[in-house]
């Protein structure tokens, strides 16, 4: 039997309840599909500062860089507020896909037919969308430096960002755009700030070489990256692949999970370099939202991003694809049958707490 070893870091706020629904998943599958799971797990975020006064562990990190693949739930919270900038709990996700290495974060926004009607958008607007969006995940605004606030000395500050992008981390991150693009609808946007933003003029550029030298075959559009903005509100069915930076990727991924229905369906994949003996890549896998303080310990949270991140999880690092198919159909089942968490509940529909909606997909999982 294979063995495949998982490190689970299940967060803050609504993160424990999401993996836990995921944790009956890992273990119906190692007990009635040999799936061979050997799961370990760890602290980050908030409740690592807490235990260890820091957002994750040294022996924790020891274990991500070991693991097959890293499940992560959510960090943060008001309670951590007012804790150094060093170890907000933010910073251990950030130190995760640094370390790592994880600079091509997928992003799939999927309306699944039964919530279209959640949406904010027509359902006509969002039905039957499905877009990936590529994040740059290791570079630009959220790691250049400099990055501080200087004090000007006559009673003023200056808080500081940089953007910065050379040449390879544009063309590794438009390769994986373009080979990802070829198992789909063949169409990859690129959106930058070119009109106002040197590292635009050279993300657009690295982006137009690497389609010539390689990728000629895959349709390529350039789209400013706030026009893109807008065209994902008014038609975002005209978009296959979309590859942008770290921080237009943020928002522009908030936008697009908001498409179809609720933050709460969006997973993503945070994936490395393939390994060039092995062909094996670090992966960590994590839903789009966040910990949701608010709701957090109330037991209504919706599991689905984290599932279907597990579903990733299962496709991207273990290649079981069957069985990434089938959880996929069995969420879609679920919906199909009426069950709604309270972010996407509407009339006639029945609903459900965290546990009960990881209940019915292990249930539909189990009898596909
Ligand atoms: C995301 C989040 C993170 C980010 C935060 C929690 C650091 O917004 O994954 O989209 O900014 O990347
Ligand atoms: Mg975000």
């Amino acid at each position: 039997m294979a063995s495949r070893k998982l490190l689970l870091l299940p967060g803050d706020g609504i993160g424990p309840e999401a993996m836990a629904e995921v944790r009956k998943l890992i273990d119906f599958m190692n007990a009635q599909m040999s799936a061979g799971f050997e799961t370990e797990e760890g602290l980050v975020g908030g409740c690592a500062y807490d235990a260890h006064g820091q957002s994750i562990s040294e022996a924790d990190m020891a274990k991500a860089m070991a693991a097959d693949a890293v499940l992560f739930g959510a960090v943060g919270g008001p309670k951590w507020d007012a804790v150094p900038y060093e170890v907000r709990p933010e910073a251990g996700l950030l130190r995760l896909r640094k370390d790592m290495e994880l600079f091509a974060n997928l992003r799939p926004a999927i309306c699944y037919p039964a919530l279209a009607q959640s949406s904010s958008l027509k359902p006509e607007v969002v039905e039957g969308l499905d877009i990936l969006i590529i994040r740059e995940l290791t570079g630009g605004v959220y790691f250049g430096e400099p990055k501080e606030i200087i004090d000007l000395g006559n009673g003023q500050k200056r808080g500081i960002d940089t953007q910065v992008y050379d040449p390879f981390e544009i063309g590794r991150i438009a390769g994986v755009a373009f080979e990802l693009a070829r198992t789909r609808r063949n169409e990859v946007c690129s959106m930058e700030k070119r009109n106002v933003m040197k590292s635009g003029v050279l993300w657009n550029e690295v982006v137009t070489a690497t389609h010539k030298a390689r990728y000629s075959d895959v349709k390529l559009t350039h789209m400013l990256a706030d026009a893109g903005g807008m065209q994902l509100v008014r038609w975002p069915k005209q978009f296959d692949v979309i590859v942008t930076d770290n921080l237009f990727g943020d928002m522009l991924s908030d936008v697009a999970a908001m498409l179809t229905g609720s933050l709460g369906m969006l997973p993503s994949a945070s994936l490395g370099a393939p390994d060039a003996k092995t062909g094996s890549r670090k992966a960590l896998y994590e839903p789009v939202h966040g910990s949701a303080p608010d709701i957090a310990g109330q037991g209504i949270a919706n599991p689905i991003a984290m599932i279907a991140s597990f579903a990733m999880c299962l496709r991207y690092s273990f290649n079981m694809v069957e069985e990434a198919d089938r959880l996929e159909r069995a969420i879609s089942a679920v919906l199909d049958d009426g069950l709604r968490t309270a972010d996407i509940m509407s009339d006639g529909m029945t609903q459900v707490g965290t546990t009960q909606m990881g209940d019915a997909i292990l249930a539909r999982f189990k009898a596909a």
